[in-house]
């Protein structure tokens, strides 16, 4: 489907030079289902993950906006203990690989197609840079194993979905695989057909053995959705305690939806209290 080609590049003057703020509820939830998986693994996964891949890595961490503070605040966000305190204490949201960092010692490859971004990985303790000139030769070039975990975040993933998703599929089924999708089916007819055919070869292909979840695009009034797919690796899936993960995956976002849903259903009028 033919569409403009989103960028995260403000044009001059935006603060941050960002078109989007990190620490929204996109990023709450890929980070629920990352720090999950990881914490799962320690049981899960005998040898727990021997390498975690991000080829869409993005920077190591991004400035948080005082809004985006204020709403963890308000939402009770702040008892999600899968954020690293000492990223928020210094006005920071971490990357997903950062965030990764914090709870693992496995090794690390990510990748940018920005340069600048690049860059900042190649300062980042315990990240290797891949060579590589796009995100998607990383994955093509890599040898996905058992314990691995792969993480793959570009923006929109759904304008390329026809183009990448059985390359993507086949090459990460030995691996876990981790999928961030905007979804903006509530906006308008060609998109919802398109999300309803991705989701039909998704299903198809896989037989539906993946994990799903989604939050809205925010409390106000939600015209897009934030989700999170996960394909276990056939060791995740053989594990014992694997219904611990879609359990635990479960619970962890339906609180986030409850917090969501709470200052949606009441608004914002808890700032007279
Ligand atoms: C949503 S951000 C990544 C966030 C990161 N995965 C995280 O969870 O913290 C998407 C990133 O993908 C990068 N990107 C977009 N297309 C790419 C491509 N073809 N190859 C590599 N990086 C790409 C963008 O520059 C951007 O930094």
């Amino acid at each position: 489907m033919a569409r403009d080609k989103w960028t995260w590049k403000a044009k001059d003057g935006t603060p941050g030079g960002l078109l989007y703020a990190p620490g929204n509820w996109g990023d709450l939830l890929k980070a629920l289902w990352l720090t999950t998986f990881i914490t799962w693994s320690r049981e899960g996964l005998p040898d727990g993950i021997r390498h975690y891949v991000d080829p869409f890595a993005g920077a190591p961490d991004y400035p948080l906006g005082a809004g985006t503070k204020c709403g963890f605040l308000r939402g009770g966000l702040e008892s999600f203990s899968y954020i690293d305190r000492e990223y928020l204490r210094k006005g920071l949201w971490p990357s997903s690989a950062a965030l990764f960092r914090s709870l693992s010692t496995a090794p690390m490859t990510v990748f940018d197609v920005d340069a600048e971004r690049r860059e900042r990985w190649r300062n980042f303790p315990g990240a290797t840079v891949a060579d590589a000139g796009d995100g998607w030769d990383v994955l093509q070039s890599g040898s996905p194993a058992g314990n691995d975990l792969y993480l793959v975040d570009p923006y929109d993933f759904l304008a390329q979905w026809r183009g990448k998703t059985e390359a993507l599929l086949a090459k990460t089924a030995p691996c876990t695989l981790l999928l961030y999708v905007y979804n903006r089916s509530a906006k308008k007819a060609e998109h919802f057909r398109e999300y309803r055919a991705f989701r039909g070869f998704l299903d198809g292909r896989t037989g539906g053995e993946y994990i799903f979840g989604r939050v809205g695009s925010d409390p106000f009034l939600p015209s897009s959705h934030h989700e999170m797919y996960l394909f276990p690796s056939p060791e995740a899936r053989g594990s014992p305690v694997f219904a611990l993960l879609a359990g635990s995956l479960e619970r962890t976002t339906l609180q986030l939806d409850a917090v969501m849903r709470k200052l949606s259903v009441f608004g914002n009028q808890h700032r007279f209290f």
